[in-house]
């Protein structure tokens, strides 16, 4: 049978760990992960059925649970984020809600930044409060307003950083401090980051979800998310959570996701350097009145980028001159760059968060997070730099 081991006596970058971590081979010796597309598992005896359930045995019992596939995605992303533990889950959503719920009970309380991802937030501000956990929403770059909404009963924070869609960048590090002062724990939704640009837990998070639909995924084909922290969160409060209602990542999309990782480092730098001339190309362009991207001096947390972030990632906010009839018409005129409301994907694509992932909220809602409806997002993909500068040039003449 073929070796399936890194070196351990090695410090390994996220590139080779993407490649190879958690490679574990059949019989047959195959080079890409095998899928173990099975629901249960068979035991030999009814004693090594009851072994497996007492714990004697840590084979697996049941694709709820774990699943060979499954694992080996977790393990990859456990290596690459540095947590202890982690699992993975249907969906971002998935991710977001079982993070949240598995860690409170009625009577605590939960203080978020009002800046979320449409159904984060509903998650935070509707969700918890219906079961007596009720939320706080704060402005989640000013730390004085995270400090007076602690009550002695606060459990949890809960930020995303950069924010979607307008880019704010929050300080992990000073959030994370005020949030263990008060006996709280910080979530940090790393999806527009990506775990190759930021890896919260080493600025003192303690649980980390992603959406590996966006770029972990990188090709638009399949929902997933992966919640990670310490062993201590995991085995008292995720693990069995997870287990008993089941949001469990199906082993096929597993295996999307863990052969999507292998390629995720090259993606993101590649996506990131197309999204850094584009920004500069908006910034300058006559048409474009506000334009935030994190990798640029004049965003407006850019200490705060270089000290937390290692780049400036692949998503880039502006407004066009106008409203909403100007951004429709930039999005209607483009050819190459297409309209959704995903994001991460090697296709470049074109959102209008008004209307779509923030339409729930009120105008005012949107507009205390920056969402106006002028506001568009772009999320980079593969093509081309030059087409797509091409292509946004061309939309532009139309507005
Ligand atoms: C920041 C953020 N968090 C969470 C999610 C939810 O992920 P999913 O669609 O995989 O449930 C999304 C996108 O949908 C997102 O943009």
């Amino acid at each position: 049978m073929a070796r399936a081991s890194l070196p351990k006596d090695r410090q390994l970058h996220d590139a080779t760990r993407l490649v190879h971590e958690a490679e574990a081979r059949s019989g047959y010796g195959e080079m890409s992960e095998a899928m173990f597309l099975t629901s249960g598992f068979a035991y030999e005896t009814m004693e090594a059925a009851e072994a497996r359930f007492d714990g004697r045995d840590p084979g697996f019992i049941y694709s709820r649970f774990s699943n060979p596939t499954v694992s080996t995605f977790e393990k990859r992303m456990i290596a690459l984020e540095g947590a202890e533990a982690g699992r993975a889950t249907a969906s971002g959503m998935a991710a977001v809600t079982a993070a949240m719920l598995c860690q409170v009970k009625t009577g605590d309380h939960v203080v978020a930044a009002k800046a979320l991802f449409g159904s984060c937030r509903y998650v935070v501000e509707d969700l918890l409060p219906r079961f007596g956990v009720p939320s706080t929403l704060v402005d989640g770059g000013d730390l004085d307003q995270w400090r007076a909404a602690v009550r002695p009963n606060t459990k949890a924070f809960f930020i995303e950083t950069p924010t979607n869609p307008t880019l704010e960048v929050y300080d992990i590090e000073a959030i994370a401090k005020i949030a263990h002062e008060a006996g709280a724990l910080l979530v940090v939704d790393n999806v527009f980051a990506t775990p190759i640009l930021q890896k919260p837990l080493k600025l003192g998070a303690d649980v980390v979800v992603y959406s590996a639909t966006k770029h972990i995924d990188g090709q638009g084909r399949t929902l997933g998310g992966m919640v990670l922290g310490s062993e201590k969160f995991v085995m008292d409060h995720l693990h069995t959570f997870l287990r008993q209602t089941g949001p469990s990542l199906s082993p096929f999309n597993a295996w999307t996701l863990a052969k999507g990782l292998e390629t995720l480092a090259l993606r993101v730098e590649r996506m990131q350097a197309s999204a850094a001339a584009i920004a500069d190309y908006l910034a300058a362009h006559p048409k474009i009145t506000t334009l935030s991207y994190c990798g640029r001096p004049d965003h407006p947390q850019a200490a705060l980028v270089k000290k937390q972030m290692s780049g400036g990632g692949t998503l880039v906010a502006f407004r066009v001159d106008g409203g909403k009839q100007e951004a429709f018409r930039l999005g209607n005129a483009l050819e190459v760059v297409k309209i959704s409301n995903n994001l991460g994907d090697a296709k470049s694509i074109l959102t209008h968060p008004a209307t779509t992932t923030h339409q729930r909220l009120s105008p005012a809602d949107r507009e205390a997070v920056g969402i106006v409806d002028a506001t568009l997002r772009l999320s980079v993909g593969l093509e081309h730099v030059d087409d797509l500068i091409e292509d946004l040039d061309t939309a532009l003449k139309a507005v």
